[in-house]
């Protein structure tokens, strides 16, 4: 394996951004001291990618650069990774970890832009929009008082009371709608909205149902025939989470007998993997389904905010060791460095490692002003300040320790 060690003034440090990340992230990393930072429209791969990164310190990538093992373990100067998208799968993010790269993403940067849809979708399913929009789309003038409905003073039953969830009930709150949730932890109610003690007694009291749950064990199919059963007749029901949360066969039936009135559906199991692939799904026979190909968090703010959240949080690692927000690492949470110089070491999770490091600095009298250390099964990441000036030879020494997999100085 390559042993990796650094000690570099910012202006050295290599940043290659990819896939046209948006100019927010080079914005970023420019203010704080990254001047090298090349920005690529396309994504890279194959040999293209490699020559590129033998060189790269710190990579930005979306969704069409992959990051796989093979090529993890060419990368001699590597020392982060920034996804500018909410998932990470196009890493191999276990393998970047044991090779002592943290990977960034940026998780809640669209949470306002899923919420803003959502409450778009509530008022359009509870006045019947979709279906009215449908028959004067096909010449057919549908002018009713039917299946329409203001929202104010009814009753929005949200289920997953996150990021999501909560900001959903604040807006919907200010439309007038009474907020009641249902989230399997305990949670600081918003406003004047009120939690309930189960799923079915949230389905039997709210006439919009919205999911802004993870996909889990738990979560997988929670909504299904048995609970579209026990909904208000003719509630609405929406979905901006992931699509194996629903049954959609249940749901079309609930359509078909009425039971729901109206559903606006975002995410669906087994969805295209572009945009030339075709799309089916059981709810596209119906007019009072809001159909949309998973794009409730995307917004041109998102994409803007992303840009800047993922690159905050590569320019604190990098000035740092600080690895919030990190999905595959332990994390060290820090300001900047207090003490002269500030060592990572990242190893294997093997005893004794910690106390080498240790008998390191004591036997040459070096103090150590601060250190923190966190551990999972699979690696050990310490940080250590001294007050004292060592020279990089220091570095070479710490990465002789066995088990060692990466090691920086930070001034
Ligand atoms: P979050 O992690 O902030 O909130 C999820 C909430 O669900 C938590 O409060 C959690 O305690 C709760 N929860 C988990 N299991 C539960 C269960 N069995 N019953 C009730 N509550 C449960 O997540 P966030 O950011 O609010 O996202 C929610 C969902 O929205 C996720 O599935 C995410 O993937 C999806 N999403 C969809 C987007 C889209 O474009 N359609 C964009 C962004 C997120």
């Amino acid at each position: 394996m390559l042993m990796r060690s650094f000690s570099l003034d910012k202006s050295k440090i290599k940043v290659l951004l990819l896939e046209g990340i948006h100019e927010n992230a080079a914005l970023y990393l420019g203010e704080n001291g990254y001047t090298d930072v090349e920005c690529l429209n396309g994504a890279l791969s194959g040999d293209e990618l490699e020559k590129k990164l033998q060189s790269t310190h710190i990579i930005g990538i979306r969704s069409r650069t992959e990051l796989r093992k093979s090529q993890l373990i060419k990368t001699p100067k590597l020392f982060a990774i920034g996804c500018f998208s909410i998932g990470t799968n196009q890493v191999d993010i276990q393998d970047a970890k044991m090779l002592g790269i943290p990977v960034f993403n940026a998780p809640f940067s669209n949470t306002r832009s899923v919420a803003e849809l959502v409450i778009a979708e509530i008022i359009m399913l509870m006045r019947g929009i979709p279906e009215k929009n449908a028959l004067a789309h096909n010449k057919i003038w549908m002018k009713s008082f039917n299946n329409s409905v203001e929202v104010r003073g009814k009753n929005l039953g949200i289920i997953g009371y996150g990021h999501i969830g909560s900001q959903v009930s604040i807006l919907a709150e200010n439309l007038g709608m009474n907020i009641f949730y249902y989230d399997i932890e305990k949670k600081l109610s918003l406003g004047n909205s009120r939690p309930v003690s189960s799923l079915n007694e949230l389905l039997k009291i709210s006439d919009t149902i919205t999911i802004h749950v993870p996909l889990t064990d738990l979560t997988r199919n929670m909504i299904s025939k048995e609970q579209i059963t026990l909904m208000k007749n003719g509630a609405c029901l929406i979905n901006a989470s992931r699509g194996d949360v629903i049954d959609y066969k249940a749901v079309a039936d609930g359509l078909r007998l009425k039971q729901l009135s109206g559903v606006a559906a975002d995410v669906f199991p087994g969805e295209p993997s572009s945009n030339d692939k075709p799309f089916e799904n059981d709810l596209q026979e119906f007019n009072n389904v809001i159909l949309t190909p998973h794009i409730a968090g995307s917004t041109l703010e998102a994409l803007a905010n992303i840009g800047t959240e993922v690159a905050e949080k590569l320019v604190r690692y990098s000035d740092t060791g600080s690895t919030i927000g990190a999905v595959n690492f332990v994390e060290i949470a820090l300001q900047a460095n207090a003490s002269k110089q500030r060592f990572l070491h990242i190893h294997k999770n093997v005893p004794g490692v910690l106390g080498e490091i240790n008998h390191y600095f004591s036997s040459r009298g070096i103090n150590i002003s601060a250190e923190y250390l966190q551990t999972d099964p699979d690696i050990g990441y310490v940080i250590l300040e001294t007050e004292s000036e060592l020279d990089a030879s220091v570095l070479k020494d710490l990465k002789n320790i066995p088990h060692t997999i990466r090691v920086r100085i930070l001034y």
